[in-house]
């Protein structure tokens, strides 16, 4: 998992204030709450007393409080109570929890995972998508390692075959470029899959520029990828890494083409059935691929199509390195 980056781990409009949720993100046991002033707390889920589960405790005041001893935590990991010493007594400087900074932003929260605590970058967003747009999603979890999960949505070779029923059909089996091109985040991919008439596939170079509002993938790096339908429709999922073996997926669809509010619950009703379908094709062949984390040196044989997810292999590589050598 790449440090020093910023991490969606929860739909916002689920943390109602008060709730106390226990999840696992990243590798780690994490306890989330929504605070009474609004405030969200992401901190260790095991109380530094006695090792009890903050997730089975309450939200006091804009503090956590340890279900066993009662003992409060804020935001920022920091110990405001031990009850069983009176409220007069100092706290002792080692009664603090892991806290991760945590934001909310997009409908969603997310903390920045790593070691570093000061001048944290700004969250990696997608700059089409405007307040204007409304969405609708659900969550999807995927026993596999998130590397996996995310290359299969930038593979652009398995749309006739994976999805031979759905948005495959028409057996487009001949790959052109396809075209990958650097953004400041991330990178986009222009796709052109043709019928296999006997002729060679475009090399990337040899592709025609893209054209305004063309149909394409976006990546944004650690974790977030669209797929850009048209400007006013389009699919975003967050691959959000549970551990190891666990990717726990954000898919929304946002669009501005209907807002009134019944035809608007139709649409998205619809949408997010056949995008599960769609998901189901993916994760039906994914679960199965063998060894279930993908690296930048591996034993596959890869072909020219495979380019973007060689590029996505060479960027993860090149940002696990460089948090590599950070203090
Ligand atoms: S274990 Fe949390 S207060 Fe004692
Ligand atoms: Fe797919």
């Amino acid at each position: 998992m790449i440090k020093n980056q910023w991490y969606v781990i929860y739909d916002a409009r689920k943390l109602k204030k008060g709730a106390v949720v226990g999840i696992k993100r990243l590798s780690e046991k994490l306890v989330l709450w929504r605070n009474t002033d609004n405030t969200v707390g992401c901190i260790a889920d095991k109380c530094c007393h006695r090792g009890a589960s903050l997730s089975q405790g309450y939200v006091k005041d804009n503090h956590i409080q340890c279900p066993f001893h009662g003992i409060e935590f804020s935001n920022d990991g920091s110990c405001q109570l031990i009850p069983a010493n009176g409220k007069n007594a100092n706290i002792p400087e080692t009664f603090f929890q892991k806290a991760y900074p945590t934001q909310e932003k997009h409908g969603f929260i997310w903390i920045f995972w790593g070691n570093q605590k000061e001048q944290l970058p700004e969250i990696p967003f997608f700059d089409n998508i405007d307040a204007k747009m409304h969405y609708a999603g659900f969550e999807n979890h995927w026993q596999m390692h998130y590397t996996r999960c995310i290359e299969n949505q930038l593979d652009v070779l398995h749309l006739p075959f994976v999805h031979r029923t759905t948005i495959g059909k028409g057996n487009r089996t001949i790959i052109n470029g396809p075209n990958t091109v650097m953004t400041d985040k991330g990178f986009n991919i222009y796709i052109k899959n043709e019928l296999d008439n006997g002729q060679k596939p475009l090399k990337p170079n040899e592709m025609p520029e893209p054209l305004p509002n063309q149909q394409h993938l976006k990546f944004i790096f650690p974790n977030l990828w669209q797929n850009f339908l048209t400007p006013k429709l389009l699919i975003l999922i967050s691959f959000t890494p549970v551990d190891e073996d666990n990717t726990l997926l954000f898919l929304r669809m946002y669009q501005k083409m209907v807002n009134i509010p019944l035809l608007e619950q139709l649409l998205n009703f619809l949408m997010m059935k056949y995008n599960l379908i769609i998901l189901n094709q993916d994760k039906r062949i994914v679960l199965k691929q063998l060894p279930n984390k993908s690296d930048i040196h591996m034993d596959e044989r890869l072909v020219m199509a495979d380019q973007p997810i060689i590029k996505y292999r060479q960027l993860r590589q090149q940002l696990l390195d460089e948090n590599e050598k950070m203090p």
